[in-house]
């Protein structure tokens, strides 16, 4: 699978230097909570500020456990969601300022392909002759939904677990048109996804996601070859042997439970499950993004300029 993928994904998209077709900017989305279906009983803090920009025929991966909020960070730059705050500009428009016919030409512009293929074809027009068809497998429901999300023809694909629900000996088919639309549409494309064997051929670059904001944004290569964030050590720890077939999941989620995004932990979110975790520090402050190389963010405390010694000693530990 991986060898097919590498000969179908050698060829990366040119970038474009410009304009970034796509800019977040500290990002909210809260569900409000309400007991009983009354009283209100809190928010669910789903994207708790959440910064990134994307170029034209960009491919990003964003990566995390369940529960992160991955998908309504996805549904927020749909248009799906409101954003509680922050900012989503899209081709230089904010969606905030679209009134409705603007956010109807918005959704021309973006293309969605979901998790469950079957959920996603809902049965009308001439699709629906299709869905009748007994014997139209998973895989081929997914290149439907593909095709009905490129008709519109998007500038930008998002793709929340695309090949999850599919056997294995289908995923690399369905990625295979992914990657050949992207190429060919100049398509930029977040692929959201639980497989790091096929990241690394999709991606130009990947984003972890842990708790409602992105700990690690770096290029694919660069993340992989030298992980910073402990969290992000936790996950490719988890992921034994992320080139063999068979390993196409989390082998398991990094120790401890993930946190409630209803009161998540003050200061850095992880930092009940982190083995590195500094008290007065990281229970206190939430960490900003450092930039320890070029293009390459973690918010942690322990890429601090100023906490090199603490840094050194952790080094130590992983070597
Ligand atoms: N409409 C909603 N109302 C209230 N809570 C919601 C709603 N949608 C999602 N949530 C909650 O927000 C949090 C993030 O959910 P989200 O679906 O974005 O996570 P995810 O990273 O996509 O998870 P998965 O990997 O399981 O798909 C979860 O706690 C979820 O229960
Ligand atoms: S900020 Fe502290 S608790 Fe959070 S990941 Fe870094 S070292 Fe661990
Ligand atoms: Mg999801």
């Amino acid at each position: 699978m991986i060898t097919e993928l590498r000969e179908v994904m050698m060829n990366t998209p040119e970038i474009n230097e410009s304009e970034p077709l796509l800019l977040i900017h500290d990002l909210h989305v809260w569900y409000e909570l309400r007991r009983f279906g009354f009283g209100h009983a809190g928010y669910v803090k789903a994207v708790d500020g959440v910064n990134f920009d994307m170029d034209e025929g960009e491919t990003i991966a964003v990566v995390g456990e369940s529960g992160c909020g991955k998908s309504s960070l996805m549904k927020t730059i749909l248009g799906l969601n409101i954003p509680t705050s922050g900012e989503v500009i899209f081709d230089g428009e904010n969606l905030s300022k679209l009134n409705n016919k603007g956010l109807r030409r918005y959704r021309f512009k973006v293309g969605y392909v979901q998790q469950d293929p079957y959920g996603a074809l809902p049965p009308f027009m001439n699709v629906q002759k299709i869905l009748e068809e007994p014997t139209l497998s998973g895989g081929q429901q997914q290149r439907v939904v593909i095709a009905r999300a490129m008709l519109r023809e998007p500038k930008l694909i998002v793709a929340d677990e695309p090949v999850s629900m599919l056997d294995a000996s289908v995923r690399v088919e369905v990625l295979k048109l992914m990657h050949a639309l992207q190429e060919s549409h100049g398509l930029s494309v977040i692929y959201i996804t639980h497989d790091l064997s096929t990241v690394k051929y999709f991606s130009r670059r990947i984003f972890v996601m842990y708790a409602g904001n992105l700990i690690e944004k770096a290029e694919t290569r660069r993340l992989l070859d030298n992980p910073l964030h402990p969290y992000t050590h936790a996950l490719l720890a988890a992921t034994s042997d992320p080139d063999a077939h068979n390993a196409d999941t989390f082998k398991e989620v990094p120790p401890g439970e993930p946190p409630s995004l209803v009161n998540p932990p003050t200061g850095c979110r992880f930092h009940p499950r982190c083995p590195h975790f500094m008290a007065g520090l990281c229970d206190v402050e939430f960490p900003p993004d450092f930039e320890p190389e070029p293009g390459h963010f973690v918010a942690c405390w322990l890429y601090d300029p100023s906490r090199r010694a603490e840094r050194s000693s952790v080094e130590a530990q992983l070597q």
